[in-house]
């Protein structure tokens, strides 16, 4: 093993800390805490499971939190309504929507049917382009790009001129890592590659990366020769290759897998996330980042 570890597990203990002083320390001032609702509509494991983590959290920091269940055939003019209503309501600093939503409900509808003040996924068109034109007009970055930046910055990788190469041109991770990456910022400031399935000669595109940024969704996709000696790997593939019984629980689990081959990649780069542990949690920690930073919003105190 030659690559430092970036472990999402433990910066998110560290950015978790941070929020949950915050927190105090503005209920002391302003006597009031962030409020969160997550609203999940049926019954999908996999949004269940993520569901409860979030509150999970979002309880564990001391903000109010609203879990806000609905049934599989809720009418969309009923989940517009309820959106309208956490909208009007000022103890609520952040609504999500968990996606995906049944198909009878249009989802770009819904999310564009949230208060942008409130929009704390960062998925409202008014949210991506604020962070298009970056600096003071970001008001929320979505959160899986987020947590990549901050991983990237945490583990001291130097962003500034290096050549960033982003695998993936998806709405929630592709197209705004690399737009946040280029911006004149701390954390960024690089020279952006976007590649994707139509690119002609990905191996060669990956090979002058020195941060590579893997959301493809293709497990393995990644091959250890297209990785730069020294380079930053961030691998957000979090694919469930097979199923297998967890050491601690008895209970049947998923055996994840990333986009990147991880126990090759990690003798050639600088340092490499691992799957599970690495990007994955940093998403709900960035949630929890962007509801605080809302009520700061609300407060007029940023
Ligand atoms: N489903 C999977 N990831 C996400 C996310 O980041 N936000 C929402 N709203 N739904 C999701």
């Amino acid at each position: 093993m030659t690559a430092k570890l970036i472990k999402g597990t433990e910066i998110r203990e560290q950015i978790l800390e941070e929020i949950a002083s915050e927190v105090l320390e503005l209920k002391e001032k302003h006597g009031i805490v962030p409020g969160l609702v997550t609203i999940l509509v049926g019954e999908n494991p996999a949004s269940m499971s993520y569901v409860t983590l979030k509150i999970k959290t979002a309880t564990r920091l001391g903000f109010k939190e609203i879990q806000d269940s609905q049934p599989e055939d809720i009418a969309e003019e009923d989940l517009l309504n309820l959106i309208d209503k956490y909208n009007n309501d000022d103890s609520i600093d952040g609504i999500l929507v968990q996606l995906p939503l049944p198909k009878h409900i249009d989802e770009k509808k819904v999310l564009n049917a949230i208060d942008p003040d409130k929009d704390v996924d960062g998925f409202h068109p008014i949210n991506v382009g604020r962070l298009m034109i970056g600096g003071d007009a970001v008001k929320f970055a979505p959160c899986t790009p987020a947590g990549i930046q901050e991983m990237i910055i945490r583990a001291g990788v130097e962003t500034s001129g290096a050549e960033v190469v982003v695998v993936g041109r998806s709405n929630i991770v592709g197209k705004p890592i690399a737009n946040m990456m280029f911006q004149k910022a701390e954390g960024a400031n690089s020279t952006v590659t976007v590649v994707h399935t139509r690119t002609k000669d990905l191996a060669a595109h990956c090979k002058r990366a020195d941060i590579l940024i893997v959301a493809a969704g293709v497990p393995g996709l990644v091959e250890p020769a297209w990785i730069k000696p020294g380079a930053c790997v961030i691998d957000v593939g979090v694919n469930r290759v097979g199923e297998k019984i967890s050491e601690k629980t008895g209970k049947k689990i998923a055996i994840l897998r990333g986009d990147v081959d991880f126990d090759a990649a990690k003798e050639i780069a600088g340092s490499i996330t691992p799957v599970p542990g690495g990007v994955g949690p940093m998403t709900i920690t960035m949630l929890m980042k962007n509801t605080l930073k809302s009520m700061k919003f609300k407060l007029g105190i940023i």
